[in-house]
């Protein structure tokens, strides 16, 4: 059980730090290495990504990411910049899938801010695609402009597609997750004006054909949008693309009361996957030893649960942070009245102590 410890920037270290604490007091006999990444990594060995942590990565069966980026490194050049190593991360180890559960703990149903009836109980996993779409499609540039009333002006453009393969493995991921939990999809695309997602669309229902146990639904990405934020808790697993993926993520994320009890995971076509917070690097809580860790520990949980099927320690970990939700300790990000306030170590501290 070879895990991967990549800190990063800002608030990575601290976070990471609780995260270790906690899979240190399971009594499992992982094997943990660490090495630099992102703005740290440039810093050491002038790349955001240096071989030696690719290596590593490579070579274990799972990555515990923090976050990486920090203004210092802005004016750096796009592929030397921190946020290259995350991207670089998820190519070279083929991490295609990625899963956001947006669960709201009871404890926290007057965090959110949405009202308490709309949100409470809300259990939902979100699964983006992270290799197509959009975002890496060719061609793409500023060019001059070939046609219409802008002829022969400058245009930027880019190229939305998904191969058929590309779709079938993430449809794939959708159903079978679907399948331990309350076996219901959401597919979400834009197949009225966009034929990359009418395609899509085609294709997510064949692979549905394969499980007929689970339910599937089309939604059309802004009407996705509106219900996230009207009633949440219809959903069980929402599937979309790179994009949507990105936008409704972010969106679901409000929905449980603080980006920093959100964990992911980023999964390959076995059992590798990614884990780290939903949050970035908090460049302005930095330092200051008052960060949420609890978004890294519940990912720490997620690769138990994912990458080395030990379920009964993931639940041990998911049981711990509800208990000390439960005893009313929250870091600064929580604002709730009557709640006793602690910070990054003491919160870690709390797990442990609640793990037994
Ligand atoms: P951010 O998520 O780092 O911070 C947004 C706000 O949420 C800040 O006010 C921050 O203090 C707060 N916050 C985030 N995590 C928290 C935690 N665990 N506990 C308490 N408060 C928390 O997003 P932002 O400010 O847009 O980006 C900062 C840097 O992080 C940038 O360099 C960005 O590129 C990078 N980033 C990295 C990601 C990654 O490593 N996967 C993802 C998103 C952003
Ligand atoms: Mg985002």
């Amino acid at each position: 059980m070879k895990i991967a410890v990549l800190p990063g920037d800002g608030i990575g270290p601290e976070i990471i730090n609780e995260a270790v604490k906690v899979l240190d007091a399971l009594g499992e006999s992982f094997e943990l290495e660490t090495a630099q990444v992102g703005g740290a990594g440039y810093a050491a060995h002038g790349h955001p990504l240096p071989e030696g942590t690719l290596k590593l990565a490579k070579a274990a069966d799972a990555v515990l990411f923090g976050a990486v980026g920090d203004y210092q490194y802005d004016s750096l050049e796009r592929a030397l910049r921190p946020e290259q190593a995350i991207l670089g991360l998820r190519k070279e180890l083929g991490l295609f899938a990625n899963l956001r559960p947006a669960i709201l703990y009871p404890e926290l149903a007057g965090a959110s801010t949405l009202k308490p009836e709309v949100v409470s109980g809300l259990d939902i996993l979100i699964i983006r695609e992270l290799t197509g779409d959009i975002y890496f499609g060719k061609p793409r540039g500023v060019r001059e402009c070939p046609d219409g009333p802008f002829a022969g002006q400058r245009e930027g453009f880019d190229t939305m597609r998904y191969a058929e393969g590309e779709i079938r493995r993430i449809a794939h991921v959708a159903f079978q997750a679907a399948r331990k939990r309350d076996s219901r999809v959401t597919s979400v695309d834009k197949a009225n004006v966009l034929e990359t997602f009418q395609f899509w669309r085609d294709i997510v229902t064949d692979v549905h054909k394969e499980y007929p146990d689970v339910e599937l639904e089309h939604m059309y990405v802004d009407n996705a949008a509106m219900q996230l934020v009207r009633a949440p808790k219809k959903f069980d697993v929402l599937v979309t693309g790179n994009m949507f993926g990105d936008i409704l993520s972010d969106a679901a994320a409000m929905l449980t009361g603080s980006i920093g009890m959100l964990p992911s995971a980023s999964l390959d076509a076995n059992s590798k996957g990614l884990y780290e917070p939903s949050h970035g690097s908090a460049p302005d809580i930095a330092g200051k030893g008052v960060a949420n860790p609890l978004a890294t520990i519940l990912s720490a949980a997620m690769m138990l649960r994912f990458t080395f099927g030990k379920t009964e320690q993931a639940d041990r970990i998911e049981n711990a942070v509800k208990r000390v939700l439960a005893q009313g300790l929250r870091t600064p990000d929580i604002h709730e009245p009557g709640s006793t306030k602690v910070g990054t170590k003491e919160m870690g501290d709390a797990v442990v102590a609640a793990l037994a």
